[in-house]
């Protein structure tokens, strides 16, 4: 990991809705090939971060860049051939329940790359299911999945069209400890062995603390603490402290 070159940058980014300000001079830098946390309690900013670096929210100040090029500065055309760049794997992995799993995989392909060879989709969607250790779900529809399943195939989904960066927002809530850890693995694997950066909104501190490469403590709009998971379990910031303490001490998988 080449620590020095973010592939993301935000630089005093801000974001109002009427007078309430979201994000206020938020100043990121994803390393590429890296694992990136963002942590924080909820309602602070952390999605709609998400949104304003993948040009779905437009910002009211600061700038956006994507290795050399400003988002922030681009004609609405341009930005959307940018955006191909990027996946998302949303909280509620939005998947058609109308199509099958292999439909719900071909539609990027279908309808953003404009492919037509019927057998370079299914090759593609295959392989894709095949790397998430789901090779025979294809033919079924989601809602006859399992929550840890949807995950995956949401997962699937925002990789198909080969992105540089996959944004993942939440994607462990509501899942028990065992299934987080497989989507954390999944995670491991998207960076390790795809080369692709993940972006991660999570409350699983634990697993935060042991997948990421840096974590960005999101409070108020604001970031709070960033680094490597040793320099932000440093940081004194109270809350930052109450999380550690949550998260692991009151546990008891640290003692302080
Ligand atoms: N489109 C919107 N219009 C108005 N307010 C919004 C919008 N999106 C988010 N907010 C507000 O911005 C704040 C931060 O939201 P969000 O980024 O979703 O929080 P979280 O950190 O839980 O992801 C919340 O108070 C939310 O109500
Ligand atoms: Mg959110």
């Amino acid at each position: 990991m080449n620590a020095s070159k973010p592939i993301i940058r935000t630089w005093k980014l801000h974001k109002s809705f009427g007078s309430h300000q979201v994000l206020q001079e938020v100043n990121l830098n994803i390393p590429e090939a890296s694992i990136c946390a963002v942590i924080g309690q909820s309602g602070t900013g952390k999605s709609v971060l998400f949104k304003t670096i993948i040009g779905m929210i437009p910002p009211d100040g600061g700038q956006v860049w994507f290795k050399d090029t400003e988002l922030t500065a681009l004609p609405p055309d341009k930005l959307m051939a940018m955006r191909k760049s990027f996946g998302y794997a949303f909280q509620n992995a939005a998947l058609f329940d109308s199509m099958t799993v292999e439909e719900n995989l071909a539609f990027p392909l279908k309808e953003v790359l404009r492919l037509k060879d019927r057998e370079a989709i299914r090759k593609r969607v295959s392989e894709l299911l095949t790397w998430i250790e789901l090779p025979d779900i294809g033919a079924k529809r989601p809602d006859a999945l399992s929550g840890g399943m949807r995950k995956r195939v949401g997962v699937a989904r925002a990789l198909i069209l080969r992105p540089e960066v996959i944004f993942f927002d939440e994607p462990t809530t509501g899942l028990d400890p065992v299934l987080s850890e497989t989507i954390n693995n999944l995670a491991v694997r998207v960076r390790r062995e795809l080369g692709v950066t993940c972006v991660m909104i999570t409350h699983d501190i634990p697993g935060a603390f042991r997948i990421a490469d840096t974590i960005a403590f999101l409070d108020q709009g604001r970031i709070i603490a960033e680094g490597s998971p040793a320099a932000v379990a440093r940081s004194e910031h109270p809350l930052v402290q109450a999380f550690i303490r949550i998260s692991f001490v009151d546990k008891g998988v640290l003692s302080l």
